[in-house]
């Protein structure tokens, strides 16, 4: 790792434009709004930002219904918002990645409604349309990945057919067994790196290639593998490498053309949104170097809180994938529950947070922080008449808080006006600018996390060595010549005392950092006692 790129030791905080800052009182979220919180970005300090989608959009779901690939929607602001927030960031050595979303475009998209206007539209083959089965219905068995829609299809009246549509009705899938569709989409990511961002998130990367007959899949494939696998739910027991849907071997080759466009420009990163939970299909996208930089791994987002079981996933995945590829990690993002929320509401709520902050900031890849992340914030609440989303995301994707009600108004800093979706309840306490100015805070934990990132490369370039330390405790080392730094991660409620002799094989060390804001730094000998859900890391000596 003589020669590591800023995509694998960087962090990468995850902005939903929506709820991260409102410039103009209008309660959402917008580019000038990001624009202006960007020194609050350099200050953790973060070394890209990803943006969900901004573009025009009839927002069915909410972005993600593309209607123009190149623009801006007026609720965001204009491209020349964009290219200052690009300026600023760029300014204060901050990357800037965008979110592209190629496997559907907007029911809306001209595409699509050229595409509708019969069968002969030129564009009609830039979609998948099918005659209805024999004695009608669907085409095949194909389901929405969104559970309330059912199939993923829908019937088009005019033209006596159906189209594909992996998510909602209103988010008609693109076909990329069309090479002029290939060509169009090709042309949407040069206009972006055009403009100079550094890559790509990439939607749903692993539906861009489907089985090109559109054969059923195999039974017990379920619609929605985030719901299957949190509810306990064997989601793997259809192997990915069985569907018909999605995943097939044609994905590859759609990636390694993107990544010959990518590779027209000097050092632009591709990151997959790669919902495989198999990890052994999840990393061919990340082994050649022609494909993928970086793949989320869902796997590991999906995890009960166990420390074996982040242990097992992480150790599969160094074990499946070649020396070459690179991991990373993300433990919440705009379609998850936050953690802070998502094992429980308890007295170990925030401790679970900081826990999972260090453990996401210490593993060997890059790390990935969504928005308010760093402030171990929870989940909103949102009550059944401000629900918006069509998959129970809401509550994830509550405003920013910056600054404490009392102060700053009901919008805590995000908007002066109505905010589109409700405040989280803890904002006095829970805000970016109470916890500036507390010590004990989940954001100073953070900055201190990020800071270890930059003194010390055993963090960055180092090895990663898990080692057993205990059923409740996830415990690695990671080296780098002759630097060792142990971190302990103890998932249990109960206290545990480590050797580290025994462990580690270490006569003693100087503890750097503990998720317990009470827990001060210095020289360990022999032993170190951890609390419930607390986490530490000590340089061995
Ligand atoms: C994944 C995105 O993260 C999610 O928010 C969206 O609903 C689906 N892809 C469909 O684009
Ligand atoms: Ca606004």
């Amino acid at each position: 790792m003589a020669d590591a790129n800023w995509w694998q030791t960087g962090t990468i905080y995850q902005i939903y434009p929506r709820s991260f800052a409102d410039s103009n009182g209008d309660g959402i979220g917008d580019l000038a709004g990001i624009t202006s919180r960007l020194d609050y970005l350099a200050s953790l300090p973060v070394d890209a930002i990803w943006l969900s989608p901004f573009y025009p959009s009839p927002m069915a779901d909410f972005g993600y219904d593309v209607a123009d690939y190149c623009g801006v929607h007026p609720l965001f602001g204009t491209l020349e918002d964009f290219d200052a927030l690009t300026t600023a960031a760029h300014a204060r050595g901050i990357k800037v990645i965008v979110d592209w979303v190629p496997c559907h475009c907007s029911d809306q998209h001209p595409w699509f409604i050229e595409a509708k206007a019969s069968r002969d539209n030129p564009r009609r083959d830039w979609f998948v349309w099918r005659d209805p089965a024999p004695g009608g219905g669907s085409p095949n068995n194909w389901l929405s990945c969104f559970e309330g829609v059912g199939p993923a299809w829908t019937f088009d009246e005019a033209s006596g057919q159906y189209y594909l549509h992996s998510f909602l009705p209103e988010q008609p899938d693109l076909n990329w067994e069309n090479p002029e569709l290939r060509a169009a989409m090709h042309d949407t990511l040069r206009f972006w790196m055009d403009r100079g961002v550094d890559g790509f998130r990439i939607d749903v990367t692993h539906r861009l290639g489907k089985d090109p007959q559109l054969r059923d899949n195999p039974p017990g494939v379920v619609a929605d593998t985030r719901l299957a696998l949190l509810e306990g739910y064997r989601a793997d027991a259809v192997a990915a490498a069985a569907r018909m849907d999605e995943n097939w071997p044609s994905t590859h080759d759609r990636l390694r053309e993107i990544r010959a466009v990518a590779d027209e420009y000097n050092a632009r990163v591709l990151i997959g949104e790669v919902y495989l939970l198999d990890q052994g299909e999840l990393v061919k996208y990340v082994a050649t170097g022609d494909e993928l930089h970086l793949a989320h791994n869902f796997r590991f987002v999906l995890q009960p809180w166990s420390a074996a079981r982040f242990r097992d996933v992480v150790d599969e995945w160094h074990a499946l994938a070649p020396t070459t590829a690179w991991p990373d990690w993300l433990l919440e993002n705009h379609d998850h529950n936050r953690v802070a929320s998502r094992y429980g509401d308890d007295d170990a709520s925030q401790a679970r947070a900081r826990l999972g902050l260090m453990m996401v900031l210490t593993l060997r890849g890059t790390p990935f922080l969504y928005q308010g992340q760093e402030l171990a914030l929870p989940d909103g609440d949102v009550p059944a008449d401000r629900v918006v989303d069509v998959a129970g995301r809401d509550p994830e994707r509550c405003p920013m808080p910056w600054q404490p009600p009392s102060q700053a108004g009901p919008g805590a800093g995000f908007t002066t006006g109505e905010p589109w979706l409700p405040v989280l309840p803890g904002a006095e306490s829970l805000n970016a600018q109470s916890q500036d100015t507390d010590p004990r805070s989940a954001l100073w934990l953070t900055r201190r996390l990020l800071g270890l990132r930059r003194d010390f490369a055993e963090l960055t370039t180092g090895d990663y060595q898990p080692l057993d330390a205990g059923p409740d405790v996830y415990a690695y080392l990671r080296c780098k010549d002759r630097g060792r730094l142990l971190v302990v991660l103890n998932f249990g409620t109960k206290p545990t005392r480590l050797a580290l002799a025994a462990v580690a094989g270490a006569a003693g060390g100087q503890l750097l950092l503990s998720t317990d804001p009470h827990r001060g730094t210095g020289p360990v000998s022999d032993s170190v006692e951890l609390g419930s859900t607390e986490g530490v890391m000590i340089a061995l000596t």
